[in-house]
């Protein structure tokens, strides 16, 4: 273990797989704190085991984040388990992709609901803690949909473009009381969602070859290559960095596909 979190409380939503277990995995190696939160509560009892931590470091709560009730149950619960939570990371995510005319109402509030409502119920249950203690970080989990558009994704990229809004309002109204509001944007990474999303198609295995060939390197990223941005964000390694975002996903943003 190195100790570049040492004395961070760390709220994680969304932990229970995927690129949330994998930041609660390497925050956890840095010596961090770590409160998870994810909907599935048998997943995620079976990954606070895996992940094999010592007695009082890791506690857990099985909460929908679209529930406000819940979380700020949950952050209380946190705090008497592991002490008063000096970060968030709010990594809960649902990929919603339809055409936006063929989007009903329940679709366009689910994304909205879990993407920015959620991610928002936990910044308004965590941040009275973080002002208290006179300061604190959170990290917003958003994704190059937060700024470019792949047509037939609607409206995931509608809810990914307004966590960057929520993250730069909030960083800026606190930014004053020592708070740091930032987010990482992935592009793809090798997750279940990810393999959910290749499986939609007729030949999962060459949607993709088709992913990874749209990469300047050929390749995805790892879930660890995401936490480790992450625990970066979180740490006390970078205190000026506010109202940001990190784009990690091999150049694919930045690239001019021939029209
Ligand atoms: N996988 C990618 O390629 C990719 C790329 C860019 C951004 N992201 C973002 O990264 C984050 C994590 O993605 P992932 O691929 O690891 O997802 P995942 O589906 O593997 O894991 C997401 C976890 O969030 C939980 N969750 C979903 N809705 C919830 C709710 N309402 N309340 C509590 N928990 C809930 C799920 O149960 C699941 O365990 C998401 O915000 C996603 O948008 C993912």
């Amino acid at each position: 273990m190195t100790e570049r979190l040492v004395g961070k409380r760390i709220l994680i939503t969304g932990a229970a797989q995927g690129i949330g277990l994998a930041i609660a995995r390497a925050c956890l190696a840095e010596g961090a704190r770590l409160f998870l939160l994810d909907q599935d509560g048998g997943l995620l009892r079976r990954s606070v085991q895996d992940l094999g931590a010592p007695a009082g470091t890791v506690g857990s709560a099985a909460v929908d984040i679209t529930e406000a009730g819940g979380v700020e149950a949950a952050t209380l619960e946190a705090a008497n388990q592991i002490g008063p939570l000096n970060a968030l990371i709010n990594n809960a995510g649902v990929n919603v992709f339809h055409k936006p005319l063929e989007t009903s109402e329940a679709e366009w509030y689910r994304a909205l609901d879990v993407n920015v409502k959620g991610a928002w119920n936990c910044c308004k249950a965590v941040l009275p803690g973080l002002i208290e203690q006179g300061g604190g970080a959170i990290l917003n989990i958003a994704s190059t949909h937060s700024f470019t558009i792949i047509p037939g994704t609607f409206p995931y990229p509608v809810a990914k473009h307004a966590l960057l809004g929520l993250t730069k309002s909030l960083a800026l109204e606190y930014a004053s009381q020592g708070i740091r509001v930032n987010a990482l944007a992935p592009g793809y990474v090798e997750t279940q969602k990810a393999r959910d999303y290749w499986n939609g198609f007729e030949d999962a295995k060459a949607a993709r070859t088709a992913t990874l060939e749209l990469h300047p390197g050929k390749r995805i990223a790892s879930v660890e290559e995401i936490a480790r941005a992450a625990v970066f964000m979180i740490s006390d390694e970078c205190p000026f960095m506010n109202a940001a975002t990190l784009v990690v996903d091999g150049g694919l943003s930045q690239l001019q596909h021939p029209a």
